[in-house]
């Protein structure tokens, strides 16, 4: 939609997204364990919020309105009613209106849309957060809950890891209709390590991925499905983490910035954001993201711009076949063409279009309720040339965002410029 009321990003926090193979996650064989727990939800919620209050200089109390976006609490650490979690950060948000936003994978990005549209509507001053912790729960068992996001009666008996197994039968169908190469699919995966290996916040920054490794199958890089048809398609390397984080933003309008001493140079403008959602009980084209492509049309004619102007992106890639998804539903290659965009390098940091430079959901890690809102924030770090290691050069002038949820079922597009 085009807003009728300006809407600019401030500034925000993000946790390290933390999870197995991360140096700092406490696991049975970690030095520090006994003596030492990971971040629990409560702790990085509030971490998150008081760190982005904080960060942009935003008192409690200015805040008008907050949304949390959180997939499974419940399941993974026996918790819900996360409006009130936020609450529970800063004593000024006390009697706010603060409610939880669900929608799988991209209940980040739902947020974020919940404050542009109270933005519309005349809210000022606005909170963004994000949040999830998985690794409560062993990578099977989580297999199981985060198949609640696709249609569970239907779908869960794919095989115990019901998402890569979603994804491996998009990367057979793919290859059957376009002939992508597992070096190709390797690339991505290679990409998003290696970007990782700058960042300071990610889960894989202490993860090496060779393009050897990441392009076969091998004990270090098993292929893990049980579904016999589908696990010869996806291996670890193509898979997004297993990740616990959060992450938060202040979202303003015009008046909000002035009410906060702030300048549009300090912000980031919105200039659209669109949601598109599919039908749960349909699979769709598997070689296609076709709701992701009809909230990247809305999102494109909001903004007034097309897929060219696009300088800087964060889009969803759960699996490696994702990423390549993503760059044809959001008009970066034609169909059947992502493939070239990142044998070229072009996807690269120092590529002509960077996508995922911090990571992505397979390098910087996936806390799935978090990953929309730390998507957000990443933008607005590149423009503000804020990103250290893998800072892009120049300042980016068009950034977007596309986050997912399901298997292409709820899809946020989000388009900025650098003021
Ligand atoms: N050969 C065969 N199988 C092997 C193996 C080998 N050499 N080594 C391991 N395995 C199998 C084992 O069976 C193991 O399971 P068990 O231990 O329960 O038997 C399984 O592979 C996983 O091994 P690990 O537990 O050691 O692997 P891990 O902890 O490193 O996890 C992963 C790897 C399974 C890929 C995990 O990272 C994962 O599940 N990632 C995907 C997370 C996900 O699906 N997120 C949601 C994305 S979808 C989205 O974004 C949209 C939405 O709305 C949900």
């Amino acid at each position: 939609m085009t807003l009728a009321r300006r809407a600019f990003v401030i500034g925000g926090f993000n946790t390290p997204f933390i999870g197995k193979n991360h140096p700092d996650f406490i696991w049975k064989g970690h030095a520090d364990f006994g003596k030492r727990e990971n971040p629990t939800l409560e702790e990085l919620i509030t971490t998150a919020v008081r760190g982005a209050l904080a960060a942009t200089g935003t008192s409690a109390s200015a805040v008008e309105k907050a949304w949390i976006g959180n997939f499974v609490g419940e399941l993974f650490v026996n918790q819900g009613h996360l409006g009130a979690a936020v609450v529970g950060a800063d004593p000024g948000l006390r009697f706010k209106p603060v409610m939880r936003v669900e929608g799988a994978c991209a209940s980040g990005g739902l947020a974020f849309q919940s404050a542009i549209d109270a933005i519309q509507g005349g809210t000022d001053v606005t909170l963004v957060v994000g949040a999830e912790v998985q690794t409560t729960a062993s990578a099977r068992q989580g297999g199981d809950y985060l198949a609640r996001a696709a249609h569970y009666r239907r779908q869960r008996s794919l095989d115990d890891f019901t998402f890569p197994a979603l994804f491996a039968l998009r990367i057979r169908e793919y290859q059957k209709a376009h002939g992508l190469s597992d070096e190709d699919l390797g690339r991505v995966s290679v990409k998003a390590y290696s970007n990782a290996n700058k960042n300071p916040l990610a889960h894989m920054k202490a993860v090496r991925m060779t393009l050897e490794n990441a392009s076969k199958a091998s004990m270090l890089n098993p292929a893990f499905l049980s579904n016999a048809e589908l696990a010869p398609y996806i291996k670890v390397s193509d898979c997004s983490q297993v990740s616990d984080g959060a992450s938060a933003l202040i979202v303003v309008s015009e008046e909000g910035l002035r009410k906060l001493g702030k300048s549009a140079s300090d912000a980031i403008e919105v200039l659209s954001v669109a949601t598109a959602t599919g039908d749960l009980y349909e699979d769709g084209d598997p070689i296609r993201m076709e709701v992701t492509e009809a909230a990247a049309v809305k999102a494109y004619a909001g903004a007034g711009i097309s897929a060219s102007k696009v300088a800087i992106a964060e889009v969803h890639d759960c699996f490696t076949i994702a990423e390549l998804l993503m760059y044809e539903a959001l008009g970066f290659a034609k169909a059947g063409q992502a493939s070239g965009l990142i044998r070229e390098g072009r996807t690269e940091i120092e590529g002509d279009l960077p996508v995922n430079t911090g990571g992505g959901l397979v390098g910087f890690g996936h806390p799935v309720g978090a990953t929309g809102v730390k998507q957000v924030f990443e933008i607005w770090r590149q423009m503000k040339g804020l990103c250290g290691d893998y800072q892009v050069p120049g300042a980016p002038e068009i950034g977007l965002c596309a986050n997912m949820g399901g298997s292409d079922k709820t899809a946020v597009v989000s388009i900025f410029a650098n003021r």
